[in-house]
C-alpha cells in the first residue's frame, strides 16, 4: 500500500547516471519503518540486488504494481541501516550489518569515492586492523587512520583521505610541484612497474628527476638502471623505510669540464660515439669533448646529441669496468687485450709484408703501412712485457698494501708515477702510428684492385686499432689513475 508519507521516486525523470544514487541516498535517509516508492517503466530488480549487497537484509521489497507498462515497488526500511552520515558529513559504515561477502568491497568503494580531505567512519565489533594494512597496500600514505573508540565491544575508526599536498594522490604517476615525475609503485600492476619506471626514466632530460615511492627498498632497480644506462643518474634516498622508500632519481647534468677519458670511464658505450667521430678517447682522453671537437673541426652539438642518445638507448651488454677491482682489471687486460695482440700480430705482419710486395707498386702507401706494422709490433711487445712484469704487479702490490694495511714497497730506480708516464707515452706512440696507418689507407677503404689478402689486412688492421683503443682506455682512464690515487694514500 502506498501511504501519503512515502517518498516516490520516479526513476524515468531522473538523469540516468544519478538514478541509483538517488534511490540509495533516499533509502539511507529513511527512519526505521519508513518507506520509499520506486516508480519505473521496467522491473528495477537489479536495484534490489545492489541494495542487498550494500545494506543486507534491512529492507523489504514489495511490488505494488508489476508491469506491463509500469512497475511500482515499495521499499521499507525494516531495521537500522549499516550506512549513516555523521553531523560532520562523514559516512558511517556499520560493518556487522553489511553482508559478509561485500564488507571489504563496500569499505574500499566508499573510500575510493571520498574526495581529498573527506572522511568515513568504520563501526565494527572487532579491531579491523587487517583492513588498515590492505588499505595501506592499495593506497600507500594517502589516508589517516584514527581510533575514535578502541573496544572492548565496539571499534570506531575514522579514515580520512589526505589532501593531495599531504600525501600521494590516487594516480600512480603524476608530477609534483617541482615538476618531477612521482611514481607510486605499489599502485601499479606488477607487470607495469618496471616498464613504467624505465619508460619515464628514458624520457628524462639532463637535470630532470623522477621520484620512486615504494613500500620496500627498490635497490635492484638501481643496479638495473646502472647496467642499462651507465652512471648517468643520481640515486638519492629522500626517505629510507621502514614503511616507505622515496628515491629521487635524476639525470646528471653533462659537465663540460669532464674529459673524454672520464666520460668513457663512466659509460663505456660512449666510446662508440667518439669512435664514430674519430675522436681519440684513449690516448687523447685527457681533453674535453669541446676541445677535441674544436681541434678536429667536428660539430660539438652533434657529438653531444649522440652522447645523450647513447644514454637513452639502454641496450644490454654494458660492462662497467670502473667498478672492477684493479687486480682483476689488470688480469683482464693481460688475458684479453695482450693476448689478442700476441695472437693477431704475427698474422697482420705476414699480410702487411705480402700485400706490400704484391700491390706496393700501384699503392705506395702499403710500404709505409708495412713499416708501421713492424714498428707497432716491436713497441707493443716490449710494452706489454714491461706492463706484465713490472707495472701490473706493482698495481697489485699497491692494492694489497691498501687492503691489508701492509707496508708498501715503493720500488727502486723509478717511481710508480714515472712508470705510468712511460707507459702512457708508449701508448701515444703506438696510437699515433696506427692513426697514421689508417689515414694512409684512407680509413681502410679498399681500392678496386684489392685482393682477398689486401681485404683481410685492412679488416685486421681496423679491428686491431679498435681493440687497442679499448685496451689503452682501460689503462689510461681507469687502471692507471685509480692505482696512482691509491698509491698517493700509501706514501
Ligand atoms: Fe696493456
Ligand atoms: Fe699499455
Amino acid at each position: 500500500m502506498q501511504s501519503t508519507q512515502d517518498i516516490i521516486i520516479k526513476v524515468q525523470e531522473i538523469e540516468p547516471s544519478s538514478r541509483h544514487r538517488t534511490i540509495f541516498e533516499t533509502f539511507e535517509n529513511l527512519n526505521e519503518g519508513g518507506s520509499l516508492i520506486i516508480h519505473n517503466n521496467h522491473d528495477p530488480k537489479p536495484v534490489y540486488y545492489q541494495m542487498m549487497e550494500i545494506y543486507g537484509e534491512v529492507f523489504s521489497w514489495e511490488y505494488l504494481q508489476q508491469g506491463p507498462e509500469s512497475w511500482e515497488i515499495k521499499v521499507t526500511k525494516t531495521s537500522g541501516t549499516p550506512v549513516l552520515m555523521t553531523e560532520e558529513g562523514d559516512l558511517v559504515l556499520n560493518v556487522p550489518e553489511l553482508h559478509p561477502s561485500v564488507k571489504h568491497q563496500t569499505i574500499f568503494e566508499t573510500f575510493d569515492q571520498l574526495k581529498p580531505g573527506e572522511g568515513m567512519i568504520i563501526h565494527n565489533d572487532h579491531d579491523p586492523m587487517p583492513l588498515y594494512y590492505q588499505l595501506k597496500n592499495m593506497h600507500g600514505d594517502t589516508f589517516s587512520w584514527t581510533y575514535l573508540k578502541n573496544g572492548p565491544d565496539w571499534w570506531d575508526i575514522r579514515i580520512a583521505k589526505e589532501n593531495e599536498t599531504d600525501g600521494m594522490p590516487e594516480d600512480a604517476v603524476y608530477k609534483n610541484v617541482h615538476n618531477d615525475y612521482v611514481i607510486n609503485v605499489p599502485r601499479l600492476a606488477p607487470k607495469d612497474k618496471h616498464p613504467t619506471i624505465f619508460g619515464i626514466f628514458e624520457k628524462l632530460k639532463e637535470g630532470e628527476s623522477l621520484i620512486i615511492h615504494n613500500d620496500h627498498d627498490p635497490k635492484p632497480l638501481y643496479y638495473q638502471l646502472l647496467n642499462d644506462h651507465g652512471e648517468i643518474f643520481n640515486w638519492e634516498y629522500l626517505e629510507k623505510g621502514p614503511q616507505w622508500w622515496d628515491i629521487k632519481v635524476s639525470i646528471k647534468e653533462i659537465d663540460n669540464s669532464e674529459t673524454i677519458g672520464e666520460i668513457t670511464r663512466k659509460d663505456w658505450r660512449k666510446a662508440e660515439v667518439f669512435k664514430k667521430y674519430g675522436i681519440d678517447f684513449c690516448c687523447g682522453g685527457n681533453k674535453t669533448v669541446k676541445q677535441a671537437c674544436d681541434e678536429n673541426g667536428i660539430d660539438f652539438n652533434l657529438v653531444q646529441k649522440d652522447l645523450q642518445q647513447t644514454t637513452a638507448s639502454g641496450s644490454g651488454g654494458y660492462t662497467n669496468y670502473d667498478e672492477w677491482n684493479l687486480d682483476f682489471l689488470a688480469d683482464y687486460i693481460t688475458n684479453t687485450h695482450h693476448n689478442y695482440i700476441r695472437k693477431n700480430m704475427p698474422e697482420i705482419k705476414t699480410y702487411a709484408a705480402k700485400v706490400n710486395s704484391v700491390h706496393g707498386g700501384r699503392h705506395p702507401e702499403l710500404e709505409e703501412i708495412h713499416q708501421i706494422v713492424e714498428q707497432v709490433d716491436k713497441e707493443l711487445a716490449e710494452h706489454m712485457e714491461e706492463e706484465e712484469n713490472l707495472l701490473f704487479p706493482w698495481v697489485k702490490r699497491i692494492l694489497k698494501s691498501k687492503n691489508e694495511n701492509a707496508v708498501y714497497d715503493k720500488g727502486g730506480e723509478m717511481t710508480f708515477e714515472q712508470i705510468l708516464n712511460k707507459s702512457m707515452e708508449e701508448h701515444q706512440i703506438v696510437g699515433d702510428a696506427l692513426d697514421k696507418a689508417r689515414k694512409l689507407a684512407n680509413n681502410y677503404t679498399l681500392p678496386e684492385d684489392a685482393c682477398a689478402s689486401y681485404t683481410l689486412l685492412y679488416k685486421m688492421l681496423d679491428e686491431f686499432e679498435n681493440d687497442l683503443h679499448t685496451h689503452i682506455h682501460l689503462e689510461n682512464n681507469i687502471l692507471f689513475p685509480k692505482a696512482a690515487e691509491m698509491e698517493k694514500e700509501l706514501i
